[in-house]
C-alpha cells in the first residue's frame, strides 16, 4: 500500500498544487465510468486504510510548520470532492433508469403467489372424495368422434336426445362415416367407453373434465362448462352402492348435514337413471330463494349403465382382439355425472357463473 503513496517534493504553493491536482485527477478518473460505490467510498475514505488517510500521514508528517494548513485545506478541499463522487456514483442507477423512462421511485408491482381457480379447486375436491373411495383418475379428448361421445352410449343417430346436447363439430368431414366424425365432446361420458374398452372390470374411475354444449350463456349456463363423470363396474354392483357412494359423496361436499333423494329421469345410457337432489344448503329445506321454495337442490344425473353399453364396448373389445369381459349377467355398474361451475356456485354462494371466466381478480381473490 505504501508504495502507493505519492511523493510530495515540495512544500511550496505550485508543488502542492500540482500534488492535488493529480490526486483529484485520479477521483475524477476512477468514477468517470460506472463504480462499486462502497468499495471506492472504502479506497478513498477508509478510516485506517483509506487513501485520503495514508498520504495526509505522510505528507503531514514531515510537513514544515507553516505548510500545515495551506496542506489541511487542500486535503479537506480534496475530501470533499470524493464526496461529492461518492454522491454522484451512489445516484447514476437511478439516472440511467429514468434516462431509459424507468421511474424508480414509483412503488414496485407486487406480485400475489397464484392460487388455484375456484373451479379446478371444487373439481379438486370432488375428485379427492372420490379418490378415498378408492377411484382413480381418468381423462380423455375434448375433441371426440361421435361414436363415443353418441353412438356407444346409446344416443342412435338421429336420436331425440341428441338435441339436448347439441355441440360444435368439426368442419370438413362429410366423407367420413357418421360415427367417426369429430365434435366438442358434449359430456366426460365418452370416458366411460374408452375406459371399459381398454380394461376389464372391476372399475372405478372418475374423469374431470371439459365439456362443450350449444347452450345460450346466461346466469347459470355457459356453452363451456366442465363435469366430473363417475363410473363403478364390477359383480354384483346395486342401485344401493349407487345411492350409498352420492350419498357419501355429496355429505363429503357439503357437511353431514345434508341429506340426498333420487328422482326417476332418463339418460340413453343409464337404466334406471334418476336425477339426485340435496336438501338446500342455504335454508336447510325449509324453503328459499335459492331452491324456489321446494327445500331441495338438483344437483346431479346418474343411473346403472344400461346393458346396451355394455354390448357396445364388447363388441369393440372383441373387434381390437380382446376378451369380451363386459357380459351383462355377470357384471353390473352404476355412473354419474356432475356439473363443477354448478356445485361451485352452491358452494360459494355464487349467482353468475359468467363471474369463473371473467379474470376479474376482485372476484377470483376471495378463494385465496
Ligand atoms: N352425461 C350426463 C350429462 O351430461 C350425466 C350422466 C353421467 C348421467 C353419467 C348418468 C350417468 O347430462
Amino acid at each position: 500500500m505504501n508504495e502507493d503513496i505519492p511523493q510530495l517534493p515540495n512544500y511550496d504553493e505550485s508543488s502542492l498544487d500540482a500534488a492535488f491536482a493529480t490526486l483529484a485527477e485520479e477521483v475524477r478518473a476512477e468514477t468517470s465510468a460506472p463504480v462499486d460505490v462502497e468499495a471506492f467510498r472504502l479506497r478513498w475514505l477508509g478510516r485506517k486504510q483509506g487513501r485520503l488517510k495514508l498520504i495526509s500521514d505522510a505528507w503531514l508528517k514531515n510537513a514544515p510548520p507553516e505548510a500545515r494548513k495551506p496542506l489541511g485545506m487542500r486535503f479537506n478541499d480534496l475530501k470533499q470532492r470524493i464526496e461529492v463522487a461518492l454522491t454522484d456514483a451512489a445516484a447514476a442507477p437511478a439516472r440511467s433508469a429514468a434516462k431509459a423512462g424507468i421511474d424508480i421511485t414509483l412503488p414496485s408491482t407486487v406480485r400475489a403467489p397464484g392460487i388455484e381457480h375456484p373451479l379446478l379447486k371444487t373439481m379438486h375436491e370432488i375428485v379427492a372424495v372420490f379418490h378415498h373411495l378408492g377411484y382413480s383418475t381418468a381423462l380423455g379428448p375434448q375433441v371426440e368422434s361421435d361414436f363415443y361421445n353418441f353412438e356407444a352410449l346409446n344416443f342412435p343417430p338421429n336420436h331425440p336426445a341428441r338435441d339436448t346436447q347439441d355441440t360444435l363439430v368439426l368442419a370438413g368431414q362429410q366423407k367420413r362415416p357418421s360415427r367417426d366424425r369429430l365434435l366438442m365432446r358434449t359430456h366426460t361420458s365418452p370416458v366411460q367407453i374408452r375406459t371399459m374398452i381398454a380394461q376389464a372390470p372391476p372399475i372405478r374411475i372418475v374423469v374431470p373434465g371439459k365439456v362443450h354444449r350449444n347452450d345460450a350463456a346466461d346466469a347459470t349456463h355457459s356453452p363451456v362448462f366442465h363435469q366430473v363423470e363417475g363410473l363403478c363396474v364390477d359383480s354384483n354392483i346395486t342401485f344401493s352402492d349407487l345411492k350409498g357412494t352420492l350419498d357419501h359423496a355429496m355429505k363429503a361436499l357439503f357437511g353431514s348435514g345434508v341429506k340426498t333423494r333420487f328422482f326417476p329421469s332418463f339418460f340413453p345410457f343409464t337404466e334406471p337413471s334418476a336425477d339426485v337432489q340435496i336438501s338446500c344448503i342455504f335454508c336447510g329445506g325449509e324453503g328459499c330463494r335459492k331452491c324456489k321454495q321446494s327445500g331441495w337442490i338438483e344437483l346431479l344425473g346418474c343411473g346403472m349403465v344400461d346393458p346396451a353399453v355394455f354390448a357396445s364396448v364388447d363388441e369393440q373389445r372383441v373387434a381390437q382382439g380382446k376378451p369380451a369381459a363386459y357380459d351383462p349377467a355377470k357384471v353390473t355398474g352404476f355412473a354419474f355425472g356432475m356439473g363443477v361451475e354448478r356445485i361451485a356456485m352452491i358452494l360459494h354462494g355464487v349467482s353468475e357463473i359468467g363471474q369463473f371466466y371473467s379474470g376479474d381478480m376482485r372476484f377470483l381473490e376471495q378463494f385465496a
